[in-house]
């Protein structure tokens, strides 16, 4: 099975830009190399600070740039996005009983669990009582030979980037309490909020989360650093999901560096390998 994971679009009202870049055009720019390249995954999920400033303007925008998109796909929000706006424009947000951003999809491969950590007096991640109880419930009844797969914003855990680790989620005792019994069955967690790659694993859970498509976070560790955006480019996740593995691919779909070929036919491998790159084998662009 294969999923496709993208993050933290922060999209603006139309004709805007965002630290200097248009996160409409860099999401249409994914959209298109995902048609292209990854037309046959059976679902995207996007894990939240779908828009910047959360106007229901920017909601459409997001909705007009997604109704490109050829895969089915799931929006979740984040700590940028409002709840009730992205309610109101996105019929793929999902909507639990208490009206909160949360629901699940079952797949050959398993459950997929979305999950709504959005605080809107924060940036900081929340799962209230009543969030938590749905998640432990959900986690419960799902079928017990099924695995599970967790999508939300924040990460539950700090990652080690100071200015992020403080807006990271609040409420992280109470919700290991909720995954620890099921840990084992949840074959992996994608997160977005820190707008960086980074993989690893949480409670013996394995995580991935990756850049966002528009502005990212500089990687810093000092405690002292300042939190600084970056142009770093913008990435999408390709999830192949087999009996036995989870594969995470991280792909920057605007990268136009040179590719060729590792041989060329009639050339010396050595001289090939070593020399100035011919200019013949350079492949076009997309
Ligand atoms: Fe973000």
């Amino acid at each position: 099975m294969k999923l496709i994971h993208f993050t933290d679009t922060h999209l603006v009202e139309p004709g805007s830009k965002l630290y200097g870049l248009d996160p409409k055009a860099r999401l249409d720019a994914a959209i298109q190399d995902i048609n292209r390249h990854h037309a046959d995954a059976e679902l995207a999920v996007v894990t939240g600070d779908l828009t910047h400033w959360g106007e229901v303007s920017a909601y459409r925008s997001f909705l007009h740039s997604m109704h490109g998109l050829d895969v089915p796909y799931v929006a979740l929000v984040g700590n940028h996005d409002r709840r009730g706006a992205c309610l109101e424009v996105l019929s793929a947000a999902p909507r639990d009983a208490h009206g909160f951003v949360q629901g699940w999809r079952d797949t050959a491969r398993g459950r997929l669990l979305f999950l709504d950590t959005l605080d809107e007096r924060s940036h900081a991640g929340q799962l209230c009582e009543r969030r938590l109880a749905w998640a432990a419930r959900a986690l419960a009844e799902a079928p017990a030979e099924k695995p599970l797969y967790l999508f939300m914003h924040h990460p539950p855990f700090e990652v080690g980037v100071h200015m992020m680790d403080r807006i990271a989620l609040s409420d992280r005792a109470a919700f290991a309490e909720v995954i620890r019994s099921q840990r084992g069955r949840i074959r992996h967690l994608f997160f977005g909020h820190v707008h960086r790659p980074i993989s690893g694993s949480w409670m013996g859970i394995p995580f991935s989360t990756l850049r966002g498509t528009n502005h990212q976070v500089w990687f810093d560790l000092s405690p002292l650093a300042p939190h600084l955006t970056s142009h770093e480019p913008p990435a999408y996740a390709v999830v192949l999901i087999g009996e036995e593995t989870v594969v995470v691919h991280n792909h920057d779909y605007l990268d136009s560096s040179p590719r060729f070929p590792f041989f060329k036919p009639g050339v010396e491998e050595r001289a090939y390998a070593l020399g100035p790159l011919p200019r013949d084998t350079a492949l076009p662009t997309q």
